[in-house]
């Protein structure tokens, strides 16, 4: 290969850089999921689990390069909003590069998990009165002081590595394969990933390494609490309208406000794509049937499962496509989510025979 790193820096070529601060990010696996397969009736069913990162999600693909920069240019502090799991990320990568790292959290509203690798990484942790949209902007006024380098996916370098989930998955699916999938479903908060896939199209298409009706139909699934988004889609608006008030069990994707809009709705529209919402009883189902299947990830990241399950069963999506659905997270990011999705423990007294009895 003409590429020397591994992982997301195999795709160097596609990047602003030759090497970042890495710990070794990227290069997911992509599995079969034949028990929903079957259920969905669908020819193929993928899921390319980012949860296997090096900090439990995709956001590592989006630091190695965002913090790289962060690096060349020499700031000291690191700052970003967060539902949880860019403050897991730029906690490990910023600490690793040497910077100081304040993450913003809503207070109450971030998993367990994700809190406490931001501890334990060495953020800086504010929770506060106020919900992701209003830590961004909190956020992005001390970035406009100068206080901070802001790495939110409004910085576009986080979503320059989030490219390469999109080459990696049309990569390992013509290996796996002999085609590029004709769907990629994908839950949607801020809509970074949606508008780093879709560059990462262009990019191919411009290149000549990729025809543009080959474009997989980028499917964004938001949580029916969370969906300015799915309204934006089904109304044809070229805006996203902010949604105030927020709320779902599925707390990585509780955003009112999705930044990348502008770069996320064309994207949907020009791949032939759609947006769904599903309700928090619908992604704790799929949460279940993927774990079922040995992939464990956290409530958002089954939103993608469960919006291919509602747009099959509408009729949205044929039985012949080939879908790749993305999870975003690990499991353990949410262990009180995942606790309640699964059976209740029963006591026993220490021997066999109880163990039996309980059976
Ligand atoms: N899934 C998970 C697990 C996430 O953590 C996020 C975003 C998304 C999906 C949405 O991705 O913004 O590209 O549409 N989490 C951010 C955070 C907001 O702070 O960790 P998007």
């Amino acid at each position: 290969s003409e590429f020397e790193g591994r992982g997301v820096w195999r795709y160097s070529a596609a990047l602003p850089f030759e090497s970042g601060v890495s710990i070794e990010e990227g290069d997911t696996p992509l599995y079969t999921v034949p028990g929903i397969e079957d259920d969905l009736g669908l020819a193929d069913l993928r899921v390319k689990h980012e949860g296997m990162n090096p900090t439990g999600s995709f956001k590592d693909r989006g630091m190695t390069v965002g913090v790289k920069v962060a690096d060349e240019l020499g700031v000291g502090r690191l700052a970003c909003a967060s539902t949880g799991n860019t403050s897991a990320a730029l906690a490990c990568y910023g600490t690793r590069a040497g910077k100081q790292v304040l993450v913003l959290l809503p207070a109450g509203k971030v998993a367990a998990g994700k809190v406490a690798q931001a501890s334990l990484h060495g953020a800086k942790i504010c929770e506060v009165d106020g919900n992701f949209d209003d830590c961004l902007d909190v956020v992005a006024e001390l970035a406009n002081r100068g206080e901070a380098y802001l790495l939110n996916s409004l910085n576009p370098f986080r979503l320059e590595g989030q490219k390469t989930i999109g080459l990696e998955i049309l990569e390992q699916s013509k290996a796996e394969t002999g085609a590029y999938p004709d769907r990629i479903a994908l839950p949607v908060g801020n809509a970074g990933n949606t508008a780093a896939l879709y560059k990462s199209f262009r990019e191919l298409v411009a290149a000549g390494a990729m025809d543009e009706s080959e474009m997989p139909k980028l499917t964004g699934v938001q949580a029916a609490g969370a969906a300015p988004m799915v309204e934006a889609i089904e109304n044809d608006w070229n805006e996203v309208q902010p949604w105030d008030e927020v709320e779902t069990r599925a707390t990585a994707i509780r955003i009112g406000n999705p930044v990348n809009a502008p770069k996320a709705l064309p994207g949907i529209r020009a791949t032939g794509g759609t947006a769904v919402a599903v309700d928090d009883d619908e992604i704790t189902d799929a949460q279940r049937a993927l774990a079922r299947e040995g992939v464990g990830v956290e409530p958002a990241s089954a939103a993608s499962v469960a919006g291919v399950r509602k747009l099959r069963e509408a009729g949205e999506i044929s039985a012949d496509e080939h879908v790749v659905c993305l999870t975003t997270g690990h499991l353990l990011k949410d262990p009180d989510a995942a606790a309640a999705a699964g059976s209740e423990p029963v006591s026993v007294p220490a021997d066999a025979d109880g163990v039996l009895d309980a059976l």
